[in-house]
């Protein structure tokens, strides 16, 4: 990587602000209910704590408060789990900017302070280059680990970049290092791509169908491509919009040597609330949709994965939100799990909600901390909290 990273960079004695991806799921009580994001920053924090700081700034987004203070969104459960995971006292600052927050940097005995919500502010999203600047003033080096919000071009996450020294954290290059390998991977190179809409994925198709040598299709997009080759698919979702690009898709991966592999059988109900009705069957009947992909889907599709090298996983194969729905989903992540031979990379959102539920997330070589950064980085596209960040010497 030709971008700057903290080992490049002289931290001993300065005063660091970096901006991390702090946007974690809260339960109704205010609680944190998956932490893995603030889990994930920690080899950043403590390698630039060991560094013996002046002071560490942490700076993030929670949720979408549209520009003003909602108290539903404030930092404070985030800087008592931090402080719990690194055992040390961590300030946090009523507002990102303004006199209170730059006395509680300056006068704290913490060494790390956690700055309020960013998005309280709506010259944060805006990319304001005045309030990029007042978060700058707060320190020496910046420091951008936040790759859950590399595609977003904000304040914090590239305009301040022009007012300081900077570099990129360890996850951000962890990210970028598994991510680029689902791009130039070792071959056989398996995809298996799953969500509901087709048309969130088709610039992915199309970038990985320059790599890939099979792409596994499940999840309720399958019902669009089925749709499109002239299958019955009953009531289930279907993108009708999208049908001709789905046509396209599987004709060009024809023309370019890439197996698409689409399921053969499915688990199918009445009622998506009607999981006492669900049966499988390899042909979907009328007036019944498609919640997961069936037991011969599995066994083909981990038949297909079974001698790769390289596997990339974006997206669910089924509803696996609801226990009924969750075998195949479950079943492919069990399986990659044990996965041998190898780098298996989940690229983000849903599939590692899923990755989680199911206890195979240790297994596996990269479970990527962004969900729509993740997307548009395998779409081959620039992130700009990426691009922001110096180049090395
Ligand atoms: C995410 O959760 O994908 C990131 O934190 C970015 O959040 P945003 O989609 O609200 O910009």
């Amino acid at each position: 990587m030709k971008k700057r990273t903290l080992k490049d960079i002289e931290l001993n004695g300065k005063r660091v602000i970096a901006r991390v991806d702090f946007n974690v799921p809260l339960q109704e009580d205010g609680s944190i209910s998956d932490d893995a994001r603030i889990q994930a920053a920690l080899p950043t924090i403590r390698y630039i704590l060991e560094q013996n700081p002046a002071k560490l700034i942490l700076m993030s987004h929670l949720g979408r408060p549209k520009g003003k203070a909602d108290d539903s969104l404030r930092m404070d459960p985030v800087a008592r789990r931090l402080s719990e995971l690194l055992g040390e006292k961590v300030e946090k600052t009523e507002d990102c900017v303004g006199p209170e927050a730059e006395k509680k940097i300056r006068e704290t005995g913490a060494r790390v302070v956690v700055l309020e919500n960013l998005r309280f502010h709506p010259e944060e999203k805006a990319g304001d280059k005045e309030f990029a600047q007042k978060l700058a003033s707060y320190a020496d080096v910046y420091v951008n680990d936040a790759f859950g919000t590399a595609h977003r071009a904000h304040a914090s996450t590239t305009i301040i970049a022009q007012y300081l020294p900077s570099c990129l954290g360890f996850l951000m290059e962890k990210e970028v290092k598994f991510l680029s390998s689902a791009l130039n991977p070792q071959k056989p190179y398996v995809v298996i791509l799953g969500g509901a809409k087709v048309s969130d994925k088709i610039e992915v198709i199309s970038q990985l169908m320059k790599s890939a040598d099979t792409i596994l299709i499940g999840g309720a997009m399958a019902y669009t491509f089925l749709k499109a080759k002239g299958e019955s698919v009953g009531a289930s979702r279907v993108e009708n919009e999208k049908l001709e690009v789905a046509a396209h898709i599987l004709q060009e991966a024809g023309q370019k040597g890439v197996k698409i592999v689409l399921p053969v059988d499915h688990l199918v109900v009445e009622k998506l609330d009607a999981p006492a009705s669900a049966k499988t069957v390899e042909s979907i009947p009328e007036q019944t949709m498609g919640v997961d992909v069936g037991p011969k889907t599995v066994e083909l599709f981990e038949a297909e994965l079974r001698n790769a090298k390289t596997v990339l996983w974006n997206g669910p194969l089924g509803i696996f939100e609801t226990a009924e729905y969750a075998a195949g989903t479950e079943k492919i992540a069990g399986f990659l799990g044990k996965l041998k031979e190898a780098v298996v990379i989940v690229g983000g959102g849903d599939s590692a909600s899923a990755a989680k539920q199911f206890r195979v997330a240790h297994q596996l070589n990269h479970v990527s901390t962004g969900g729509g950064a993740s997307l548009e980085f395998l779409e081959g596209k620039t992130l700009p909290g990426i691009a922001a960040v110096a180049e090395k010497e």
